[in-house]
């Protein structure tokens, strides 16, 4: 989508629409709505009177101005209440209006940037807001429908008359671009059938954001992994054919202080059947999509990369199958990880917490003291917190609430849970260090504590997005099916671990 900024009168534009919008509770509209009523002969606030323009969040009507001024159409956005108001408002308004921009089948529109104005958002922070809603509202994943959804929206351009506000604006919308760019690429990748997403093809998308944004890349192959002694991992990839691929890209953005540095590893299950431990037909039905993790590391390290913060991050996606061959690992087979702990497999679905001991271990090998890792781990953090909020668990209380005030300020919920040493006692075992699951109780606490075995001497918080990477329907900037999610929170901490 190509989205600029224009200076002049929104309602004089030679464009097909226009977009303005609407607080909850207003009923003599000002600013650029109010320049559309008086153009309207008062069209907009005998709507508001009549109750069919109420402001409310989410919608949007569609007014014909009938050669009243040049644009066809015009579209109030609805705010919802002022005083809720933030660049989520932001995000959700744009991406409604350019979808029923869409779905009337205009070329060209133009809008004003929602919150920079009455709304008191800095226009950068709107501008941003506006592109990432935009671009995030029009998502879709059809490139295996033979007839594509046709979409003839090419162009929206955001009008604003002063000069300093348009170039914030327009700084914005280059952030907003490059993180929705990010965001969408994670959807694609967590969308993909699994047969077509592998670790082998994940494998090449970071070699090709790499290329894209800078990065150095580095991809261990099985050999390469038994070298190091990845037992957890290879233990989990031998019941596949799929060759499993260990990949690990890197920015530097402070190579001064090798110190200044964060990794954020993802799960990288490209298809989960439970393994021996199988899993049944509704519970397998969505496993394509347990790569989520993994592909939220490959998609924010894009975004990094482009973004340029001062600091040094490692991307780590630790990519394989979990499938019951011929080969597979066994309940009650010992494996032993990277950092030498041994580890009873008591059940072969429980293979999320594998993979990760191996990625936790390979970046506690390489010096990182600030480890986040994102997994579609537990269906118990789904019981726990459903779609709305992703699962935060952790061994640093301030680095905690730093990782889940980065998500929150960015509209991507997460909510706290517990660790404690008391839940050690749950995944004992008779024969190993440990065994990989904890008995009934606490099941997103137990997977993430296994985790965290691994981190030890780190600040590490693992993010159970089981419950957050997928939507059942369509919602404000979030379409049906894979949501991208956390890719904006890893880019927002990024930035704010490297400003202070
Ligand atoms: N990938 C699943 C978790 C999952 C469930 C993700 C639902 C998304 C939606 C994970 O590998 C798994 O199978 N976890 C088991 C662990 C159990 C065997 C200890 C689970 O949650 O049932
Ligand atoms: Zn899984
Ligand atoms: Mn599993």
């Amino acid at each position: 989508m190509d989205i600029r900024v224009v200076r002049g009168d929104i309602t004089q534009q030679q464009v097909g629409a226009i977009v303005v919008n609407l607080f909850e509770g207003v009923t003599a509209p000002g600013g650029a709505t109010g320049a559309v009523d008086r153009a309207l002969d008062g069209a907009v606030s005998r709507l508001i009177e009549e109750g069919e323009i109420k402001g409310k969040r989410g919608e949007t009507t569609l007014i014909h101005t009938l050669g009243r001024m040049p644009p066809a159409r015009v579209i109030v956005a609805g705010l919802g209440k002022s005083d809720d108001f933030d660049a989520n408002g932001v995000r959700e308004a744009a991406a409604v209006s350019a979808r029923r921009l869409r779905g009337v089948g205009v070329a060209t529109a133009a809008t004003i940037a929602h919150g920079a104005g009455v709304g008191g958002l800095d226009a950068s922070e709107a501008g941003q807001a506006m592109a990432e809603g935009i671009e995030l509202g029009l998502y879709s994943f059809d490139k295996y429908k033979s007839e594509a959804a046709d979409s003839s929206l090419e162009e929206i351009v955001i009008v604003e008359a002063d000069d300093a506000k348009a170039a914030d604006i327009e700084g914005g919308i280059l952030r907003g671009q490059a993180i929705a760019t990010a965001v969408n690429l994670c959807r694609d990748m967590a969308n993909e059938p699994a047969n077509y997403m592998t670790p082998t093809r994940m494998a090449e998308i970071a070699l090709d954001v790499a290329r894209g944004s800078g990065l150095q890349l580095e991809v261990l192959d099985r050999p390469q992994m038994a070298e190091l002694g990845m037992g957890a991992l290879l233990g989990v990839a031998q019941g596949s054919d799929e060759p499993p691929k260990f990949v690990i890209l890197s920015y530097e953005g402070d190579p001064d202080n090798p110190d200044n540095s964060l990794a954020i590893l993802g799960k990288g299950i490209t298809f989960d059947s439970g393994g021996l431990d199988i899993k049944g037909a509704a519970g397998m039905a969505t496993m394509k999509g347990d790569m989520a993790g993994g592909a939220s590391i490959i998609a924010s390290m894009q975004a990094i990369g482009k973004l340029k913060p001062r600091i040094n991050v490692t991307g780590i996606v630790p990519a394989t199958e979990n499938m019951p061959g011929g080969h597979a690992q066994r309940p009650g087979d010992v494996v032993r990880a990277m950092n030498g702990k041994t580890i009873e497999i008591d059940n072969t679905d429980a293979e999320g917490r594998l993979v990760l001991a191996d990625a936790v271990s390979y970046a506690r090998s390489r010096n990182h003291t600030r480890i986040v890792d994102v997994a579609t781990l537990t269906g118990a953090v789904v019981v726990a917190l459903g779609d709305v909020c992703t699962g935060a668990f952790g061994n640093d209380q301030k680095f905690t609430d730093i990782v889940v005030e980065a998500g929150n300020q960015v509209g991507e919920r997460i909510w706290q849970l517990p660790t404690f040493d008391e839940y050690k006692q749950q995944y004992k075992s008779d024969v190993a260090d440990i065994k990989n699951t904890g008995g009934r109780g606490a099941g997103a606490t137990i997977g993430a504590q296994i985790i965290g075995e691994f981190g030890e001497g780190a600040s590490w918080v693992h993010l159970d997005i089981a419950g957050t990477s997928r939507a059942t329907s369509e919602k404000g900037y979030v379409p049906k099916g894979a949501t991208g999610v956390p890719v904006r929170t890893l880019v927002n901490l990024a930035h704010t671990l490297a400003d202070g």
